[in-house]
């Protein structure tokens, strides 16, 4: 069990840089599977889940090669179609490789996701998806069987805008008999970043990143070369981690337009920012202000960033109310945080934070993977030594978190 080990109380100050998108790369890398053939990705995230992903695509008959940020897919000998429990405990956003494996070979097995740090994960509104499409969806001991003949595109209404969903739907409709209309889609950048990936393999997708989208099934697919969107909940972390310390940050590879409810909210706080093109120039004050968050489907404020928004705010001046309305369980961090000094009342979908002066370093746990990003920030704050255990959830989702914090003046240690 890996912790950091952070010295905290240091003013961050420097240039970094965003990496590829995390929850971009999933679907995209799950989505080669339709291709038959060779996928070049480019910018993919060096993070354990992308290399879970990697390990999933080799089970079920890929080749994969990595150099890098680059990894290159060989789909053309998929010859297994079910997705182990062991592999889906182990990630549960592998459901969305059943889109995939049922769009192009009409079968695909797995297992539920069960619930996690965040909440229940039900996937009710892929399944009503996919059987929408014709695709007969049978449960078996705890296993999803699904298969079908052919796959006719519908209309598909989701009751709520889900991303997984939406992508899952998409990936099983791009090979389909005619059109299918997604209605009430999520519009979250990442479906966009997928669009287009599809979009260059040859499929027939248009409107992600409204609430219609719409795909109309093609014949074939091509090999392709796809450079991945940045990270936008990674560039909101590192500017959170700026500011929470009172320093400055000129951030490179930023997508302006994905974070601007991030932007809103860091301004609102105190900071200054200036934006260039794909770069985030923030200046932050000595103590930021509270401010009050809602978390929304896109374009509202991310979900992903509440629990960092929540350290940040624990020694701002003032009283934030935070409302989570995506997860039922997002706020495991606020006690950890609690144990280094701060004012945070859980009050059911909301929490309450009380500013106070300083924080306390100690022992902390991370919770999940923006838990543990909350953590690095609180420890970032207090001055003294904070060791953060269970670092296996932040390394899933952050690219040498601990390297990019440290080259602009952090002093963050891995204890293995
Ligand atoms: C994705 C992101 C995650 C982000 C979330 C919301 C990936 C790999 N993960 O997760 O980082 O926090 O979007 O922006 O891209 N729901 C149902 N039934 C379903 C599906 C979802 O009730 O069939 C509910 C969920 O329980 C949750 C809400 O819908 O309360 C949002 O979930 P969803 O948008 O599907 O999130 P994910 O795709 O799992």
């Amino acid at each position: 069990m890996s912790s950091f080990i952070i010295e905290g109380g240091k003013r961050l100050e420097g240039e970094t840089f965003v990496s590829g998108s995390k929850n971009a790369s999933l679907p995209i890398m799950a989505a080669t599977i339709l291709n038959e053939g060779i996928s070049k990705l480019y910018n993919v995230p060096k993070i354990e889940d992308t290399k879970m992903m990697i390990e999933i695509l080799k089970e079920l008959g890929c080749k994969v090669k990595k150099d890098g940020s680059k990894v290159v897919i060989d789909s053309s000998n998929v010859h297994k179609f079910e997705i182990s429990e062991n592999l889906m405990r182990k990630m549960r956003s592998s459901v969305i490789l059943a889109g995939s494996l049922i769009g192009k070979y009409k079968q695909a097995t797995f297992s539920y996701p069960g619930g996690c740090d965040i909440g229940s994960r039900p996937i009710d509104l892929h399944l009503k998806g996919f059987k929408k499409l014709g695709i007969q969806v049978q449960e078996n001991f705890g296993k999803i069987i699904c298969t079908t003949d052919s796959i006719v595109g519908t209309e598909i209404n989701l009751d709520f805008p889900s991303v997984g969903a939406t992508e899952n739907i998409i990936l099983a409709s791009v090979l389909a008999e005619g059109v299918t209309y997604i209605r009430n889609a999520a519009r979250e950048p990442e479906i966009e970043d997928l669009q287009n990936f599809l979009n260059k393999m040859g499929a027939n997708v248009e409107g992600a990143g409204t609430n219609v989208i719409k795909v109309e099934g093609v014949n074939k697919l091509k090999e392709v070369s796809y450079n991945i969107m940045p990270d936008r909940i990674e560039a909101g972390t590192l500017l959170c981690a700026v500011a929470t310390t009172g320093g400055k940050v000129r951030l490179k590879n930023v997508e302006i337009e994905h974070i601007k409810p991030i932007l809103d909210k860091l301004q609102e706080a105190g900071c200054n920012i200036e934006n260039e093109k794909n770069i985030v120039n923030l200046t932050s004050p000595k103590r930021l202000k509270a401010i009050d968050i809602t978390t929304m489907p896109y374009p509202g404020f991310p979900t992903d960033m509440q629990s960092i928004f929540g350290a940040m705010l624990c020694t701002a001046s003032g009283t934030s109310i935070i409302t989570e309305n995506i997860f039922e369980n997002r706020f495991k961090y606020a006690q950890e945080l609690q144990r280094m000094g701060a004012k945070i009342k859980v009050n059911g979908k909301s929490i309450i934070i009380k500013g106070t002066r300083k924080l306390y370093s100690t022992k902390v746990k991370a919770t999940d993977l923006r838990g543990g990003a909350s953590m690095v920030i609180a420890g970032l704050m207090a001055k003294g030594t904070t060791e953060i255990e269970d670092i296996k959830y932040i390394l899933r989702g952050y690219e040498n978190v601990d390297e990019k914090l440290n080259g602009i003046g952090a002093n963050i240690k891995i204890l293995l």
